[in-house]
């Protein structure tokens, strides 16, 4: 069975995006364009030495036996991921927190192991909620040690490293919701002297904007939830690794645990990839108009976007990203208690208060009741994550529109 067309002489990210792991298989009558939705969950052989053989398949093989092992549509999302990372291989999974728990079992297997057992597990103190509380109820409740650090402080990093001598390390490229930016290569340098391998959630960023394993990770991970599907109608994950032993690791467990992603899921997945690129480069566009829109606003007392030469790696975001700075922006509205905030979210008319990012539609949320509503007050303070503080997720419609939305809010809440 051949089922993933795979056409030559593609090299550009934007022509993989399209054409990588699309296409259904040869048959007499014609090829589908589009690969279809295989809802089978079972594939019958030729013969038993086929059936046998296709047992011992692995991830990219175009073999399948049963669906909780994988299926044509697994397999074309995961050939373009892989491409669309340069790695080695990719595990799709039923979301970006099964991609997670996936990813950190296969850093932590010891090389020539198949037991996953990190010894120590060094993560950035400013993780999406549940990846913390995956760390804290899991992984440190299994008695694998967790400890935290700033990762744009290199030196403090450094040290923590040689202190803890983690064998994985866990980074997001951007972090929620203070948009602060890790520099990948530094990061992995000083991870790999220490012989730990680094695992980078770059959600928020895409391939668009980076490639983490091009820049030094071991595994990139993503809530394809978010930027991948891009419209608000799936939820699924993806782990893509350098090594092929990393991605038999986690394919193994993902088989065990049962976290693969569904046919449906997969191609509404593939199906959204296929803008990712025409999509993020809008999306930052907007966000550019809007980020000097907000920091012109008497009614804002500070903006964070990646984009604006005040923030903290406003340089290192233009070198890191390739001249794009992502479509996310958390910004201040001034003297604003929680009920201002309200007022503000609520007189919104076209952004949507929806607790996601990366979709088409411009969406806004507020950390203290959600993201981070189970930090105490004072963590979140001392994060800098302030009781009047909005994060925008930067939607494709007509930027002026956007901007007008806020105006009247702002005008309307004070
Ligand atoms: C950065 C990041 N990683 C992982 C996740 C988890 O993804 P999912 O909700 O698809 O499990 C999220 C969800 O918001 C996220 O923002």
């Amino acid at each position: 069975m051949h089922p993933v067309h795979q056409p030559d002489g593609m090299q550009n990210i934007k022509t993989r995006l399209v054409h990588e792991g699309e296409h259904g298989e040869r048959r007499p009558g014609g090829v589908p364009t589009a690969l279809p939705i295989y809802t089978s969950s079972t594939y019958i052989h030729p013969d038993t030495a086929s059936l046998d053989n296709a047992f011992n398949a692995r991830s990219g093989d175009s073999q399948y036996v049963y669906a909780r092992f994988g299926n044509p549509n697994t397999a074309g999302l995961e050939a373009v991921m892989t491409a669309a990372e340069g790695g080695r291989g990719a595990v799709a999974c039923s979301s970006g927190m099964s991609a997670l728990y996936l990813a950190l079992l296969a850093a932590g297997t010891p090389r020539g192991s198949i037991e996953p057992h990190a010894r120590h597990i060094l993560a950035s103190q400013d993780l999406y909620g549940a990846t913390h509380t995956l760390l804290r109820d899991f992984f440190s409740a299994q008695n694998v040690p967790v400890s935290y650090c700033d990762p744009t402080d290199l030196a403090a990093l450094r040290s923590a490293v040689q202190s803890h001598e983690p064998d994985v390390v866990l980074i997001e490229s951007m972090s929620n919701p203070l948009l602060r930016i890790a520099d990948i290569q530094a990061i992995a340098e000083i991870v790999h002297q220490m012989d730990a391998r680094l695992i980078v959630d770059a959600t928020m960023t895409t391939p668009i904007l980076h490639q983490p394993l091009t820049q030094g990770a071991d595994i990139v991970v993503h809530s394809a939830t978010k930027y991948l599907g891009g419209h608000a109608d799936v939820t699924g994950g993806i782990v893509v690794a350098a090594n092929g032993m990393m991605v038999d690791v986690a394919q193994r467990y993902a088989r065990l645990l049962g976290t693969c992603l569904g046919p449906f899921e997969a191609r509404l997945v593939s199906r959204g990839i296929k803008t990712l690129a025409l999509r993020v480069r809008e999306q930052c566009v907007n966000a550019a108009q809007i980020a000097q829109r907000l920091s012109a606003q008497p009614g804002i007392s500070s903006v964070i976007y990646p984009g604006l030469p005040t923030h903290p790696q406003h340089e290192l975001a233009g070198r890191q990203f390739h001249g794009l700075y992502g479509a996310m922006i958390s910004f201040e509205l001034r003297n604003a208690d929680r009920q201002a905030v309200f007022r503000f979210m609520d007189n919104l008319k076209l952004i949507l208060p929806a607790t996601s990012l990366g979709d088409i539609y411009t969406l806004i949320t507020y950390p203290a009741i959600s993201s981070h509503r189970d930090m105490s007050e004072e963590t979140r303070h001392t994060r800098g994550i302030n009781d009047n503080l909005v994060r925008l997720s930067v939607g494709i419609e007509d930027a002026g529109d956007i901007i007008a939305d806020l105006d009247q809010a702002l005008q309307n809440s004070y």
